[in-house]
């Protein structure tokens, strides 16, 4: 068996997958919240990142927010038919696989996820906190209820709007200025503050309120994980620091975990 360093940070001691491995052996309950960096290697674009990220393509105010959807309705539901066709073109990669896996060797494992596109259930994680909606989902922009797109009146303009009270549809996910689902945030904040091993995966941790999901869990004892190729907010106050991709590094986890390495 080596102690095994796979990583260092600027701001953090020598970090260590062994303390890892031996903090998951023995946890109960694990936390994986994961951002756009879990799906970047799948195809589908972060946010933040300079050169390839949505948001420095595109501008959230005109794309991602009810008043958006209010003046131009056809434009905002345009761009999320192409992030649909864009996720449609896209599978899980080898870290969504490996969460999925890492809940066999656990008691207890639940994925809390910013990302809309749907792929840890794809992977096959069973228990997936969706904090910012689905964007396989369509709701009713009046009465808030998810309604099928089979069941949707087609509008003159070309658009989708609800059988029921005629508003438009608009994807059921979550916009700037708008309250997160709240069983959805309740029970996050609830398995983030019982859990042993808390994993902030491929997230900026700048969004709030999931940003705060792994302080509160450091804060009530867990042993906070962090994996992303860049330094964020989070890096300080993690346990460990693995300055690798998910898609690389998860796998080797659960490896190492199945080897008893
Ligand atoms: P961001 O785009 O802010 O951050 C993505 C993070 O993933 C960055 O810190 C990258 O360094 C990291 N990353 C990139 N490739 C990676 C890889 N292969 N493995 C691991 N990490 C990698 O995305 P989020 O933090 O998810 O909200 O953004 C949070 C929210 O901001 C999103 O849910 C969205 C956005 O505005 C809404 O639309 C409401």
């Amino acid at each position: 068996m080596t102690n095994h360093p796979i990583t260092q940070s600027p701001n953090h001691p020598i970090s260590n997958l062994q303390s890892l491995l031996s903090h998951l052996r023995s946890a109960q309950r694990v936390v994986a919240l994961t951002g756009a960096g879990v799906s970047a290697e799948s195809g589908i674009p972060t946010f933040r990142d300079a050169q390839t990220g949505l948001w420095a393509k595109y501008d959230p105010t005109q794309l991602a927010t009810p008043e958006a959807f209010a003046r131009n309705p056809r434009l905002v539901w345009d761009w999320y038919e192409w992030r649909r066709a864009l996720r449609r073109d896209t599978q899980p990669n080898a870290g969504h696989y490996a969460l999925a896996a890492l809940a066999k060797h656990v008691p207890h494992l639940v994925v809390i996820t910013q990302n809309i596109d749907g792929l840890h259930q794809l992977a096959g994680s069973t228990d997936v906190i969706e904090l910012h909606g689905n964007l396989q989902r369509n709701k009713c922009s009046r009465e808030n209820i998810v309604i099928d797109r089979a069941a949707a009146r087609p509008t003159a303009d070309g658009l989708l709007a609800c059988p029921h009270c005629g508003a438009y549809l608009r994807p059921d996910v979550v916009w700037f200025g708008e309250a997160l689902p709240r069983d959805a945030l309740e029970r996050a904040f609830a398995e983030s503050t019982q859990c042993d091993v808390f994993f902030a995966i491929g997230t900026s941790g700048v969004v709030e309120p999931a940003a705060s999901l792994p302080r509160y869990a450091k804060r009530a004892g867990a042993f906070l994980v962090e994996i992303n190729p860049e330094e964020t907010p989070l890096s300080t106050i993690a346990d460990v620091v693995l300055r690798r991709k998910s898609g690389e590094v998860l796998p080797e986890i659960v490896r190492r975990l199945e080897s008893r390495d």
